[in-house]
């Protein structure tokens, strides 16, 4: 995967020169990098701490729900030049950022869509190779893997962001991630990797999945 980790940074190649997408500080070098900020990006904190299995190509196929105005959509377009991020935001207001961002950023795909009803965009989207959601719910597991069972290749993968006070306020955090677990390996998915994401966000985990079925 084209991730670059600088001077205890993570960054990627910019696809698109001279734009800096949230503020973040571009790098010159051989060429441009743009800094991948993980107070701003749960993947980039997920990195930064070790996430290892995570493996994009260029040509891979990603299904992002939960997109808000492409911070690390932006991230992610940058690692699959030639593929596609089908990106999934709920929010009208949000989603024209997003609108705005593919205009720059062809292999992005902006979907006005509710992640909890996936049938509403799964006629102009395809397989993905990653199923990602950042959605911050109650529900975001379930409807993690109703997007996993309708969107995911047979070896495709999904990386879900939990976090704990999104799901209960009072339960300790470390509860809630073993009941989620529990849930996705109930419903037969495998976890391959777990990454806390201290100390940029608080009492959340990045869990990388696959179909075990
Ligand atoms: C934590 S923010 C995502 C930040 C983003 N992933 C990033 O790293 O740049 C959660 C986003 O999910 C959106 N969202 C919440 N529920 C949703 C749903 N059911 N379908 C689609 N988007 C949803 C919210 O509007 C919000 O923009």
């Amino acid at each position: 995967m084209k991730v670059y980790f600088k001077d205890g940074n993570v960054a990627t190649k910019n696809l698109t020169p001279g734009i800096s997408v949230y503020g973040e500080e571009l790098i010159q070098e051989d060429v441009e990098y743009r800094i991948w900020n993980p107070r701003r990006s749960k993947l980039a904190a997920a990195l930064l701490n070790g996430l290892e299995n995570l493996d994009l190509q260029e040509t891979s196929k990603v299904l992002y729900l939960g997109a808000s105005t492409g911070t690390t959509v932006s991230h992610i377009s940058d690692i699959v030049i030639d593929g596609r991020v089908y990106a999934v935001e709920f929010s009208p207001t949000t989603a024209k950022k997003l609108v705005q961002l593919s205009r720059q950023r062809p292999n992005i795909a902006p979907i006005l869509g509710d992640a909890t009803k996936p049938k509403g965009y799964l006629n102009i989207t395809e397989k993905t190779d990653l199923v990602y959601c950042d959605v911050a719910q109650p529900t975001q597991t379930e409807l993690f893997m109703r997007n996993m069972n309708l969107f995911s290749t047979d070896d495709g993968v999904g990386l879900l962001m939990i976090k704990a006070r999104s799901i209960d306020v009072v339960q300790k955090p470390k509860k809630i991630f073993k009941e989620q677990e529990k849930k996705l390996k109930e419903k037969g998915f495998k976890i391959i990797e777990k990454v806390k994401l201290e100390p940029y966000e608080k009492d959340h985990i990045a869990l990388l999945v696959e179909k075990n079925f």
